[in-house]
């Protein structure tokens, strides 16, 4: 696979004539923005890998976090709630639905974390299929995912059929056919595998649900942000997200949760708030839901939580999801050059597809001795993470993550394996 990224300048090569991680970083035109991140020049971190996890946060966010202090909270206070932040559930949703997952206003809200967000949705589409009793879910989904039905089911009497999915292939079509029944009411799934980084066949298995008369909930944590997604276009029903990872909303940074504008009326979330009411402030007896996407806010929004993700918002918007896309595709695709050339020949296995176009923004590679080789890792200022059973994965983030730290990780790995410590 060759490392394809528009050039600005013309890369000088090695002695294979390959470009190294210096000429790629040279010709990368995004390079520049790596510089808006707090820390990218910070010597004790030689390579952040695990912005999958936890993306970096913005120097932009210094002044915006005191004004937010100084101004908002400080100078207004209580009134700051009628001057924005009220509406900033869906105000934000907005924004991040325009910009990362190509869905029209009025669906998208941010409160909750994913977990809850995944328990809400769930719960609406049981009561937007009222006649089916299943819920179907991939064993290799996300724990949080799989435990979040798994407590729907012990509470409602719902069952659930497991879809087996081939770790290093992720969903497939196939996979999902054979599961999928008459009393499926609702598929969740993730678009992007957190193993192995496999994209799923979003459009053409939410179609398929749809032709078993079941909905579909997609899990974007690993996509919103790094890869182009088309909710509306795709007739997606319900999807939810993480805000930390690719949107860099910072540690708990609350989620977003999508449910189409066609669904809106018959599904009903079950976390009943005086912020989903359609009064908050009356005290009123009974609740009555808000109109449209509003109803599924509960209670106070997180509106420091919500702050990161917009100046994160304002580079994506400026930057576009397009080039965003290619730079993660030049990324992986040298970090997979490389395993190829430095890792591959000492045992390391990579579980991560090949083809771009169902590659997510971090590749894993595997090897016995990677849990105590992490630890190391993390000593020498070189972060990426550890998931088992998958491995090592190496998160790159588009916009702050350099060529030369792909190399670095990657060579620091070798160097391990080659001349091991006499305690791993
Ligand atoms: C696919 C996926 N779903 C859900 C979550 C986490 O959910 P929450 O934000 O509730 O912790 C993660 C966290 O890494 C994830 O990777």
């Amino acid at each position: 696979m060759s490392t394809n990224l528009t050039t600005t300048t013309t890369p000088h090569g090695d002695s294979t004539g390959r470009p190294t991680a210096a000429d790629l970083d040279r010709a990368d035109p995004l390079r520049h923005y790596r510089d808006a991140f707090i820390g990218t020049d910070d010597a004790s971190v030689r390579g952040y890998l695990d912005g999958n996890s936890l993306g970096r946060p913005l120097k932009a966010l210094v002044p915006v976090m005191t004004a937010f202090l100084e101004q908002q909270w400080g100078d207004r206070l209580i009134r700051g709630w009628d001057e924005g932040w009220m509406r900033l559930p869906e105000t934000l949703g907005d924004r991040i639905a325009a910009a990362t997952l190509g869905a029209a206003a009025g669906q998208t809200v941010v409160a909750d974390s994913t977990t809850v967000s995944l328990y809400k949705l769930i719960r609406a589409a049981l009561t937007a299929r009222p006649d089916r009793s299943e819920i179907v879910i991939d064993r290799g989904n996300f724990p949080t995912d799989r435990f979040v039905v798994e407590g729907i089911a012990a509470e409602t009497g719902a069952s659930i059929r497991w879809i087996d999915t081939d770790a290093s292939t992720g969903v497939r079509l196939d996979d999902v056919a054979a599961v999928l029944g008459p009393q499926s009411a609702v598929l969740v799934l993730s678009h992007v595998a957190y193993r192995s980084g496999h994209v799923a066949d979003v459009p053409a298995i939410t179609t398929l649900a749809h032709d078993h008369g079941a909905l579909v909930l997609w899990d974007l944590c690993h996509s919103a942000g790094s890869i182009p997604i088309e909710l509306d276009a795709w007739g997606v029903d319900l999807a939810t997200g993480c805000t930390y990872k690719y949107l860099n909303g910072g540690p708990g940074s609350p989620a977003f949760l999508y449910v189409s504008s066609a669904l809106q009326d018959a599904a009903t979330q079950p976390i009943w708030g005086w912020m989903g009411d359609r009064r908050p402030f009356e005290m009123a007896q009974g609740y009555e839901p808000a109109a449209g996407i509003r109803s599924f806010v509960s209670g106070t929004p997180p509106i420091m939580g919500m702050l990161a993700m917009q100046s994160m918002l304002d580079l994506i918007e400026e930057v576009g999801i397009d080039a965003i896309r290619a730079k993660s595709l030049a990324l992986t695709g040298f970090a997979i050059e490389q395993y190829d050339e430095k890792l591959a020949p000492l045992g390391v296995t990579l579980s991560t597809p090949r083809d771009g176009a169902v590659r997510g923004s971090h590749i894993t590679i595997d090897h016995p001795s990677f849990k105590a080789l992490v630890a190391e890792l993390w000593e020498s200022g070189l972060i990426p993470d550890f998931r088992p059973p998958a491995g090592i994965r190496l998160g790159l983030s588009p916009l702050s993550t350099s060529f030369a730290e792909v190399e670095t990780v990657i060579d620091a790995i070798r160097q391990s394996l080659a001349s091991p410590a006499p305690a791993r």
